[in-house]
């Protein structure tokens, strides 16, 4: 029955045509081997993309940044480096739109998923601290940089993103964020000087009008080398006519004993005595005073108090670019972080506990309230200041609250991306929070007027008392001779402020 020729056919036919034809003859494996075929394709172009995607990450856009060399227009050089920064009205007043600041951001995680047209490439970003709407048309936002009073140029803002507690209010503290590209084949590329921004939903808001000065860092405009500086400190805005003078000086001088070597503090309203104390300061360069005056906003109801939030956040921008800082501590008049080890300054603990992928070290808070019984039995008998805190409080809640329960912590200003109020929203990729251990480190809180959690439960602790006490009342009392002597009746004291029990600070 065999017919020879068809034998022959058969046999002739390769394994691989016969694979294939079974394939293809089973209608099971048919449909799905097709699907499969189709997702590997997909499979494959992803990974070429995502290769793609890396190289511009890891290779094109840090040989970009390195290789193009970045000037300052003529005027850059003339501008001093006392900050002159304050609000200003976006457009019509009554919109409450506001900027505040700006600085120049290297920093290429930022800028490496934005879009840039053809032939351009990123090399860093613009970032525009304001207030602005929670609802705002994030699309209609533009930035307008200016170099020697010359109009530049106008780019759609990359991102306008609200900082996290915003309560759904209606304004909100907010960042713009617009990077700077520069073309492949240019090799120089001149700063912009300055930045505005405009809001083409809104026709007072659609010329820039209000520029602010876009700050760069001293040195080292890459972030290649490592920090110059090491701890700075930013103390929310003083508010309500902020006036415990001798707390503020307390304050500087622990810190200052702790290794920190610049305060940036926010000052809505303070009192003579308050002020006194920070001109004090400012004149020896260890405080910048941030003029943060402004109204219009309903407090706790169209935008959380003070605006604190952009506060923190322009301030540790203000730390890390500008004033070239490693560390930077977020704190009130009447928080202490306190390094347990013995004889370590904050300083110290912070560069012993220090790796590359911390973005922050948080500290757990207890409570000095002031219902506790001081203790004066250590005032020296010179002192002209008798009332440190550190010193005649020393009763305080035993259990801490737990981490980011209003917590305090110290930043690694180049890690982080969104500072809150108590702990960090948004750092660089691969990078963690370090949660201090109660052995190795608390937030000492001198609380006043105002009762907490958990204070049935108390403790006597004198460590900061036994480790500071000698240095803290001289070091104060000489402070408030100096500050406090010229005035008749003064007599070297600091004023503690009136009813300074009963101070309703920040969080
Ligand atoms: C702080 O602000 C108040 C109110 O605006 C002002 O009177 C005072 O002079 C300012 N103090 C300093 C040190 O700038
Ligand atoms: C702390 O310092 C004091 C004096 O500088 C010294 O006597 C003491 O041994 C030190 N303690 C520790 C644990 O290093
Ligand atoms: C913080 O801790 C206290 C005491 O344990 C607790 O009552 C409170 O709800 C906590 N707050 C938050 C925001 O977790
Ligand atoms: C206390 O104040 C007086 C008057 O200003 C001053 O002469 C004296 O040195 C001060 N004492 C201390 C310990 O600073
Ligand atoms: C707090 O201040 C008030 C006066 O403002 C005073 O009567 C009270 O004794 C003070 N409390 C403490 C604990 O110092």
């Amino acid at each position: 029955m065999w017919d020879k020729n068809n034998y022959k056919l058969i046999k002739s036919r390769s394994k691989p045509v016969i694979f294939i034809q079974s394939l293809v003859s089973n209608r099971f494996t048919r449909k799905y081997g097709i699907i499969c075929i189709l997702l590997l394709v997909i499979l494959a172009i992803l990974s070429y993309r995502r290769i793609l995607f890396q190289k511009y990450i890891y290779q094109t856009l840090p040989l970009y940044q390195r290789s193009v060399s970045l000037t300052f227009s003529n005027s850059h050089e003339l501008q001093g480096t006392i900050s002159n920064d304050r609000w200003m009205d976006i457009g019509d007043p009554k919109k409450r739109f506001k900027l505040y600041s700006a600085y120049f951001d290297p920093r290429l995680e930022i800028v490496e998923s934005y879009d840039v047209p053809d032939g351009f490439l990123p090399f860093g970003s613009v970032r525009v601290f304001a207030i602005l709407p929670l609802k705002i048309q994030k699309t209609a936002v533009f930035c307008n940089f200016r170099s020697d009073n010359t109009y530049e140029a106008q780019h759609q803002a990359d991102q306008v993103e609200s900082v996290h507690e915003h309560w759904n209010m209606e304004f909100t503290a907010s960042y713009v964020i617009c990077k700077l590209a520069g073309n492949i084949n240019k090799r120089t590329i001149l700063l912009p000087d300055e930045v505005a921004l405009s809001y083409h939903a809104e026709p007072s808001m659609r010329e820039a009008t209000a520029f602010v000065r876009i700050k760069y860092p001293r040195t080292d405009m890459l972030f290649q080398s490592t920090p110059p500086n090491e701890l700075a400190v930013c103390v929310g805005p003083m508010h309500h006519n902020f006036g415990f003078a001798l707390r503020m000086v307390e304050f500087f001088e622990y810190y200052i004993l702790n290794g920190a070597a610049r305060f940036y503090v926010y000052n809505k309203t303070a009192t003579d005595e308050a002020s006194a104390v920070l001109r004090h300061y400012e004149a020896e360069g260890l405080v910048e005073i941030l003029d943060w005056h402004f109204d219009g906003y309903q407090f706790e109801h169209e935008l959380r108090y003070e605006g604190i939030f952009v506060a923190l956040n322009e301030c540790f921008y203000r730390a890390t670019v500008t004033g070239g800082y490693r560390y930077t501590a977020i704190v009130d008049f009447d928080e202490l972080l306190f390094p347990a080890g013995d004889n370590e300054s904050l300083l110290d603990y912070l560069q012993s506990r220090d790796r590359y992928d911390v973005h922050s070290f948080n500290f757990e808070g207890v409570f000095f309230y002031d219902i506790y019984p001081t203790d004066q039995a250590q005032v020296p008998p010179w002192a002209n200041n008798t009332y440190l805190y550190t010193q005649v409080r020393n009763m305080r809640t035993t259990n801490p609250l737990l981490h980011h329960n209003r917590s305090k912590y110290v930043m690694k200003g180049r890690n982080v991306l969104e500072a809150g109020n108590h702990f960090v929203w948004k750092a660089i990729r691969d990078t963690n929070e370090y949660p201090v251990p109660e052995n190795e480190g608390l937030l000492l809180h001198y609380r006043d007027g105002n009762l907490g959690y958990d204070y049935e439960n108390h403790v006597i602790d004198n460590r900061v008392r036994n480790r500071f006490g000698d240095k803290l009342w001289r070091k104060v009392n000489q402070r408030c001779t100096l500050i406090f002597s010229t005035s008749v009746g003064a007599k070297g004291i600091c004023p503690l402020g009136a009813n300074y029990n009963q101070t309703r600070p920040l969080s």
